[in-house]
């Protein structure tokens, strides 16, 4: 949700910290601000939208302070207005924060009667004064926050600077993750690696409950009891990472064009390609043959690979598979029979819902094996296993590569399965393999579908209403092609199993609103033709997706055809996410909307 930063540096901060929120960006954008210390004062900027808006604000009004923190944010109590935004200060510190206070009601009574005096609607402010009551009573700005961290409930990451205190950031952790960046008489704290990879590639984890004292001569680590624990830093690959959009005008445009190459980095880690099998990097800690049941869980696009996947290993391995939306699963207390598998797909590794579905299933004696892109992440240290994505950092908040990556690593867990459970035979396994190496090239086939795409797109911006259509793999796939739509368009759109049609959304075909089939030609072709065809009878307005010449063989003029290339049918839909991102792109790109920043979402989101 928010991005967090504090530099403790050499030279004014105000241009880093900038740098670091930019690379936070992606995180919340509905708001942003910094404080500095000038001259040991306090002083703050913050502004409302992007984070531009706070970049003319400080080329209005600069900063020269050598420590600052920063902050990018996701409104989750109060309005984006400048008055909410972070840092929220007192006269004697300034704090930023990422997540929530669950008990800020009670605390913000608590303080009012004490005489603090509010001024925004955030539940953060009330952790600003709360530690400033602690500064009244030690002057100590370690006490104070010690103090005060316990009687903090919900989940987040926090931020402390200090009036006078030109040599001091404190940084909390409790469900959010936080990271400590070494430099050369500089220090940095910041939501992730990737925003301190300009400056450092030196970077320290604070466990969950830790809370960190930073000085320019280093950082002194706390646990949750206030113990002085020691936390290594590691050397990180963020910096290797360019974030930038090289030749594309969006990130998301070149996290989707990026895909042939990263999902073939991620199929190579896993598969061995002179013998053309698969080779897990990991051994696995349990034994496929003793498992009869797999829970998948996750949130989002990273829900619908695991849907996806469900259809894989139900029909290659013959293991059950439930799929759970992770904010469902978490709370509904699903009985599961120790000793079977648990599987977590996040791009981001610190989703709320399915971190805390995460922990439920440990509980219930699961072996619990994570798909994660990014591996310092919480759900990552928190697996058994973790069978990561190599598809880079993803900046755009519509995931794509991500989603292509996570298909290719659950099509080979799942190979992996059906052979170990004796399913598949070798042949089949190098069969399965062989389809498996060929996607990355279906995938940059299908990238040049865009031309027309783009055409497409321009027809379908007029639509108030989009229906998805599909079955088998394709459904999961509509339903994605739907999420996409609806997050960058805004335009409303459903995605239905093709088979439900009758039960329901046929009711809304009419001459207006397009109708999008995805219709590879696999096993249930033949029955989603005929949903086709019902579709066209009433006059709907069909957009084909599947091999060429499809709407011939269905028999129906299609107000567009997207033919994509001959492939095997087992793993098509990582292929066929490519035109369903690029109608969701151009068709948001055609009406105006800011793509990679749409409005309310957020990447990363740490709170439920
Ligand atoms: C947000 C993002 C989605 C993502 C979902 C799950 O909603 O906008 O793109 O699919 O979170 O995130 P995760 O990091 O767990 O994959």
């Amino acid at each position: 949700m928010c991005g967090i930063v504090g530099i403790l540096g050499a030279t004014p901060v105000a241009p880093l910290v900038i740098d670091a929120l930019k690379r936070l960006e992606y995180r919340g954008y509905d708001s942003a601000g910094i404080a500095t210390l000038e001259e040991g004062c306090l002083t703050r900027r913050r502004a409302e939208g992007k984070l531009r808006n706070l970049e003319a604000r400080l080329s209005e009004a600069p900063l020269k302070g050598l420590s600052g923190i920063g902050h990018t944010r996701w409104a989750t109590h109060g309005k984006p207005t400048e008055g909410n935004a972070h840092p929220h200060a007192t006269d004697r510190l300034a704090v930023v924060h990422n997540g929530i206070i669950e008990n800020f009601r009670e605390l913000r009574e608590e303080l009012v009667a004490d005489g603090a005096h509010f001024d925004s609607e955030t539940d953060t402010e009330v952790v600003a004064h709360l530690v400033t009551r602690e500064m009244r009573r030690s002057n100590d700005p370690v006490t104070a926050v010690a103090a005060a961290l316990p009687r903090l409930h919900g989940a987040f990451a926090l931020a402390f600077l200090f009036e006078g205190h030109d040599d001091l950031i404190i940084g909390a952790r409790r469900g959010a993750p936080l990271a400590v960046g070494y430099g050369e008489g500089e220090m940095y704290l910041g939501s992730d690696a990737l925003a301190l990879a300009p400056f450092t590639d030196t970077i320290a984890y604070l466990e969950e409950g830790d809370w960190v004292v930073l000085s320019r001569g280093g950082a002194e680590f706390h646990d949750k009891d206030g113990a002085i624990v020691a936390r290594e830093a590691h050397k990180t690959q963020a910096g290797a990472f360019l974030v930038d959009k090289g030749n594309h005008r969006h990130f998301m445009a070149k996290e989707i064009h990026e895909q042939p190459e990263v999902i073939g980095r991620t199929l190579s880690h896993y598969l061995d390609m002179a013998n053309g099998t698969v080779r897990l990097p990991v051994d696995m800690p349990f034994d496929w043959t003793k498992i009869d049941r797999i829970s998948i869980c996750a949130c989002g696009t990273a829900y619908l690979a695991g849907i996806i996947a469900k259809y894989w290993f139900e029909r290659l391995a013959r293991v059950l598979v439930e799929v759970d939306v992770a904010s469902e699963f978490r709370y509904r207390e699903a009985p599961l029979p120790k000793g079977q598998l648990a599987i977590f797909v996040s791009q981001s590794g610190e989703t709320a819902d399915t971190l805390a579905s995460l922990r439920y299933t440990r509980q219930m004696g699961q072996h619990v094996l994570s798909v994660v892109n990014v591996q310092s992440s919480t759900i990552a240290r928190e697996s058994d296993v973790v069978t990561p994505t190599l598809a880079g950092p993803e900046i755009g908040v519509a995931s794509t590569k991500a989603f292509t990556c996570q298909l290719a690593v659950l099509a080979v867990l799942a190979i992996a399965a059906a052979r170990a459970r004796g399913h598949i035979d070798e042949a089949r396994e190098k069969e399965l393999v062989r389809e498996l190496v060929s996607m990355p090239g279906l995938v940059a086939e299908s990238l040049k579908l865009e031309p027309g795409i783009e055409s497409l797109a321009y027809e379908l911006r007029k639509a108030s209403d989009v229906l998805y259509l599909g079955r088998g793999t394709s459904y999961p796939m509509a339903l994605e092609g739907a999420l996409k739509l609806k997050e960058i368009s805004y335009i409303h759109a459903e995605g239905y199993a093709a088979g439900e049609l009758k039960h329901g959304p046929i009711a809304l075909i009419d001459e207006e609103m397009p109708v999008i089939v995805l219709a590879p030609a696999d096993a249930w072709f033949e029955k989603t033709v005929s949903n086709v065809q019902e579709v066209a009878a009433r006059g709907g307005r069909i957009v084909l997706i599947g091999p060429e010449g499809a709407a011939g063989r269905a028999g129906v003029e299609a107000l567009a055809e997207v033919a994509m290339p001959a492939m095997p049918e087992t793993f098509a839909p990582i292929a066929y996410a490519v035109p369903v991102q690029l109608i969701a792109y151009h068709t948001a790109l055609s009406m105006g909307k800011d793509v990679d920043q749409p409005r309310n979402l957020a990447k990363s989101v740490t709170v439920e």
